[in-house]
Formats: structure tokens, C-alpha cells, sequence
């Protein structure tokens, strides 16, 4: 009866547009599996038994775009209260807390999954490391990893401030202090004055829109921190998983 309704389902018309292919009983099967599904294509079409084990990725780089996806979620939810204004940050973050449905829950997810894809990138970048999965052909592959955890960590350092209290307010201060000691681009920083650098041009001040950390960087770490970044993160991912179907996965000899 089972095996009759099933039949049935797989053999109408809607079933067969979404899923172009039977059960992957023969290579013929399981490739043109692999090529018409989005999330399958994204692995290599041809992959070492052994490249699967959890033990070789532990699904690192997977549970690093997870977070992201999760961030995305959670942040859009906290959009949705966030004004990036100076006197009404600090009480916006308040009230998402303690007064909005859901709000605590979406609050912290957001806070720890921002921890976590820091902290997952930082051991996905190892695990490639250790298993010399960085030799040719991927060199070009950890390039964009390496543009890819920039971006995390800015990220992450942008959202920092817009709770608007007194860490952040501190933080992003000497954080961008340190900008200001950049060497060329920064003024206090060396030959920063010799080409040039003032308080009011260098590098600090396009970061920050001012002198000090008001209400310029407050915009500007927000745009930056929900349209800019995830957008250059997202263009980043499709590149980096495109190549590793292209390069082939590594895998363990
Ligand atoms: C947002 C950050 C990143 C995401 C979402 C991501 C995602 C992934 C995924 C899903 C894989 C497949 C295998 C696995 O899970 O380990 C992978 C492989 C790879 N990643 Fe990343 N990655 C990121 C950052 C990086 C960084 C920072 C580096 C190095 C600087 C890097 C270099 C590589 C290389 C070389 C491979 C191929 C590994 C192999 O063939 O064994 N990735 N990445």
C-alpha cells in the first residue's frame, strides 16, 4: 500500500519537475543526483570514501557557514527593533531583551553563534593547515579563506558597538585608536604625516565619520555590519564553494 502511495507521488507530474532523477542505484544515477540537487552539487562530484569522515573536516567549515546562516536569521530578526541612533540604541537593545517576544532568545543566539563562527573559523583555517590541505591545487581556495576570516572578524567587531553602553563605546575607540597608528594610512602612525595624514583625513576618520566615536560611526558600523559585510561574506562563500568542487576535496590518502 505504502510502496503503491509512493509510486504514485514519484510518478506525478509536480514530483518529477522538482526531482528530475530516480533512486541512485548505478554512478550514472548517483552523478546526475549529485549535479541537479543545490546543496549536493556543492560537493565534489567525485569524493574519497575517506575525505567523508567526520573525523578529517569535523564539518568545520560546514558549521561555520551554519553560524552565518544563523546570524543572517537572528539579525534580521533584531533589524526589526535596532535603530542605529545614539539616544535610542542602548534602550532599543533593552527592550529587545527584556520586552520583545523572543527577543532575549534571538539576542543571545545571535551574540553565541557570533562567538562561535569566530572561534570555528579560527579551527576550520587549522584543520586545513594540519592536513596540508592548503598545497596546490586549493592555494587559490585559501586565499579567499583568508579574505573570508578578515571579514568574520570584522564582523564581528562591527556589531560590537551597536549595543551602544560604555564596552562598546570603549572598545571601538581603541580599536579604531589603533587604526590611527597604521603605518601610511594612519596619522600617528608611521610616515602616515608624511603623505599627508591629518586627524580629519586618514584612515580613522573614513572608519568613524569623525574625530571621536559618535553618531557618524554608529551609522556607519551599522551599514557596515548588516549590509556590507554579509553581502562580501556571501560572495566569498559561493566563490570558496565553488572551488572546492572544482579542486576536489583533499581528503586523507
Ligand atoms: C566564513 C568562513 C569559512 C567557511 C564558511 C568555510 C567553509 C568551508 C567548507 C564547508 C569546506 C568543506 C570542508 C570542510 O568542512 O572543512 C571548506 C574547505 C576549505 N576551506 Fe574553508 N571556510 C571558511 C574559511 C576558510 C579559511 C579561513 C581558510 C584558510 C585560510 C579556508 C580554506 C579552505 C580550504 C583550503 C578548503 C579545502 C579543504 C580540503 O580540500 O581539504 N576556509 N571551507
Amino acid at each position: 500500500m505504502i510502496d503503491r502511495l509512493a509510486k504514485f507521488v514519484r510518478d506525478t507530474q509536480i514530483w518529477q519537475s522538482v526531482f528530475r532523477h530516480g533512486y541512485p542505484d548505478n554512478d550514472r544515477n548517483q552523478s546526475l543526483i549529485m549535479f541537479s540537487s543545490v546543496l549536493l552539487h556543492l560537493h565534489p562530484v567525485k569524493i574519497r570514501r575517506s575525505a567523508l569522515r567526520f573525523r578529517y573536516t569535523m564539518c568545520l567549515g560546514g558549521l561555520s557557514a551554519f553560524m552565518f546562516l544563523l546570524l543572517t536569521f537572528t539579525g534580521i530578526f533584531l533589524m526589526f527593533y535596532y535603530v542605529p541612533d545614539t539616544r535610542q540604541a542602548f534602550q532599543n537593545i533593552k527592550d529587545i531583551t527584556s520586552n520583545v517576544f523572543m527577543g532575549g532568545l534571538m539576542r543571545d543566539l545571535h551574540k553565541w553563534s557570533a562567538e562561535a563562527m569566530v572561534f570555528l573559523v579560527w579551527m576550520h583555517m587549522f584543520r586545513v593547515f594540519m592536513t596540508g590541505s592548503y598545497k596546490a591545487p586549493r592555494e587559490f581556495n585559501w586565499g579567499i579563506g583568508v579574505i573570508l576570516l578578515t571579514l568574520t572578524l570584522l564582523l564581528s567587531w562591527t556589531g560590537y558597538l551597536l549595543p551602544w553602553d560604555q564596552l562598546a563605546l570603549w572598545a571601538i575607540t581603541v580599536g579604531t585608536k589603533m587604526a590611527e597608528a597604521t603605518p601610511f594610512f594612519g596619522y600617528a602612525g608611521p610616515w602616515g604625516q608624511q603623505l599627508g595624514m591629518r586627524v580629519d583625513n586618514d584612515i580613522r576618520f573614513l572608519l568613524i565619520g569623525g574625530t571621536v566615536v559618535g553618531q557618524s560611526a554608529l551609522l556607519r558600523f551599522y551599514v557596515l555590519h548588516c549590509v556590507a559585510l554579509p553581502v562580501l561574506i556571501t560572495l566569498g562563500m559561493v566563490v570558496h564553494f565553488w572551488r572546492i568542487r572544482k579542486d576536489g576535496f583533499s581528503g586523507p590518502l
